[in-house]
């Protein structure tokens, strides 16, 4: 087995509705990780993709007087593909599971189940959540209040359940309950964060029951290959497009250099289904786990998860529209920390645009270059005698791109981001402290203030390599200023690994202002 590519993915997301935020974080720190990777020179591979089948986009559709395939090609072309521009999002791959290539993997492997003696046929009665597409227990069902009174709900997540009773495949899930709490001490870092892990571990250890895994009842979704009267549940469908859009069963070299995933990001929704119940179907067919789930917390907006049902759904384009999709990137990541629940709100994203993109960063871009046109032409002067200011500067870059580098392995966003700040702060305050225009005034050839200037530039230079995977479109902007190509090579080509190394800016490069990258937002509410 090969484990050569770096495989993340998001969760393929339901077309019931269009996307909002809540999807979009899911996106955008994934991206932010493998762009990351992929700047360190590894092989990467960032699958997202949608989940069309199963009951609630049936209902939709039927609702919107449309068909099943009709509606889903509608969404996916007009929301879900579009978000991935409106977020800068590099992915490589996107699947859809009405795709040939998804029907063909899902049925090899659920033929892979049944030739294992994985699956056998029984009848279901009980509780069924089609908001949540998922089986609940008795145990798990209330009786709803308020604008629930008279339904059950499900007290897992508030969803109402109808009762059911259908002939349905099972598939043998209480095998594995030792099997999985094996596997789980043998990888302590299969789940994270330790919160969920723990959760999980619990979960399992109280036992498993087999698992429905097929319906009878209707037909939007892909046939049991053995019998057609039956269509696969939707999750135990959506889950195999992990493996699906890596060729399983289809193309055996793709799916040997993609296969396992290194990391699923999830909603802690989710997680279950990624760490107890995807592990077990890939052992029952004989393959290899996926390295890591990392299962992140809540959007909470006015302290309440965010959620289109809850009517406090927010689209991503309406702040992309208003600060850009880097600084949309940039809060989400920096904001909120990767494995918690946290809250955002207008007012904190207009504050933080300012304080730290444009005040911090922006002004420390345009200022550096400004003052390299005035004092120096614009040309990239040869610095002279570092002094122990210098010297601080380039060390607190060299750790502060390490610890930068180490959060990401940590899947820690934000810490990440801490770090790099560092750099921000100790630019500007460097500069503040070694004041170049007091130089200037003094002697404006001197050695010192073409040091000063240099030194500032290749911070930048640093800054413009590291804040990539966070907000390419102001990193590429920073880049071409400070000379770029050909002098500097294409930013994509620059390896997080070298960058810390000092005096990589040719002497004489052309530095011109950048554009403003971010420029400064009248508007603080809406
Ligand atoms: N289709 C399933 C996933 C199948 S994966 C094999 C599904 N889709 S979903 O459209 O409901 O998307 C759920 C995911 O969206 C969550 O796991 C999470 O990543 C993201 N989020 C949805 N609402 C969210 C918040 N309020 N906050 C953070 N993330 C949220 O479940």
């Amino acid at each position: 087995m090969s484990d050569s590519t770096f495989y993340v993915t998001t969760p393929i997301y339901y077309v019931n509705d269009a996307p909002h935020i809540g999807h979009g974080y899911t996106t955008v720190m994934g991206d932010i990780i493998t762009r990351w990777h992929r700047q360190r020179g590894e092989n990467v591979w960032y699958l997202t993709g949608t989940d069309e089948h199963g009951q609630k986009v049936l209902r939709k559709a039927d609702a919107n007087g449309v068909s099943p395939q009709e509606w889903v090609d509608k969404l996916v072309e007009e929301e879900w593909k579009p978000l991935l521009k409106t977020l800068d999002i590099a992915n490589d791959d996107f699947i859809r599971t009405t795709e040939q290539r998804h029907e063909d993997g899902s049925k090899a492997f659920w033929q892979d189940l049944f030739d294992r003696d994985a699956v056998y046929k029984g009848s279901f009665s009980g509780y069924y959540s089609v908001g949540a597409e998922e089986f609940v227990g008795d145990d798990d069902v209330v009786d709803g209040e308020g604008d629930d009174e008279g339904f059950k709900v499900s007290k897992l997540d508030g969803s109402r359940v109808e009762h059911m009773t259908e002939d349905n495949y099972f598939f043998r899930l209480s095998d594995y309950q030792q099997k999985l709490l094996d596997f789980y001490d043998a990888n302590p870092g299969f789940i994270q964060p330790e919160s969920v892990r723990n959760e999980l571990i619990s979960f399992v250890s109280r036992g498993l029951r087999d698992l429905s895994i097929s319906r009878s009842t209707f037909d939007w979704g892909i046939d049991v290959p053995w019998d057609d009267k039956h269509v696969m549940y939707v999750w135990i469908e959506a889950l195999l497009n992990y493996v699906t859009a890596a060729g399983y069963g289809v193309d055996d070299e793709r799916y040997q250099e993609l296969w396992p995933a290194n990391i699923h990001i999830v909603g802690k929704d989710i997680a279950r289904f990624h760490a107890v119940i995807w592990p077990a179907m890939l052992m029952a067919a004989g393959q290899p786990v996926p390295h890591q789930v990392f299962a992140h917390g809540w959007i909470l907006v006015g302290g309440q998860k965010m959620s289109k049902s809850k009517a406090n759904g927010i689209r991503p384009d309406e702040i992309v529209d208003t600060f850009g999709s880097d600084a949309y990137r940039y809060y989400f990541a920096s904001a909120l920390t990767f494995g918690s629940d946290g809250s955002i709100s207008w007012e904190d994203i207009h504050a933080r645009y300012h304080a730290e993109l444009a005040n911090g960063f922006g002004n420390l871009a345009s200022r550096v270059a400004a003052m390299i046109g005035k004092y120096a032409g614009g040309a990239l002067p040869a610095a002279g005698t570092t002094t122990a200011a210098e010297q601080k500067v380039i060390d607190l870059v060299a750790a502060a791109v390490a610890d930068a580098d180490a959060a990401i392995d940590a899947v820690a966003p934000q810490d990440a981001l801490t770090a790099v700040w560092r750099i921000v702060d100790e630019l500007n305050g460097y500069i503040t402290e070694q004041a170049p225009w007091k130089v200037a005034k003094d002697d404006p050839q001197s050695d010192r203030l073409a040091t000063i200037l240099a030194t500032a530039a290749e911070g930048l230079r640093v800054l413009a390599v590291v804040l990539n995977p966070v907000i390419p479109k102001a990193a590429a902007v920073l880049w071409d200023s400070l000379g770029a190509e050909p002098a500097l090579g294409a930013l994509s080509e620059q390896r997080i690994a070298g960058v810390a190394a000092w005096g990589q800016l040719p002497t004489g490069s052309t530095i011109t202002k950048p554009s403003s990258l971010f420029p400064r937002i009248e508007t603080a509410s809406e």
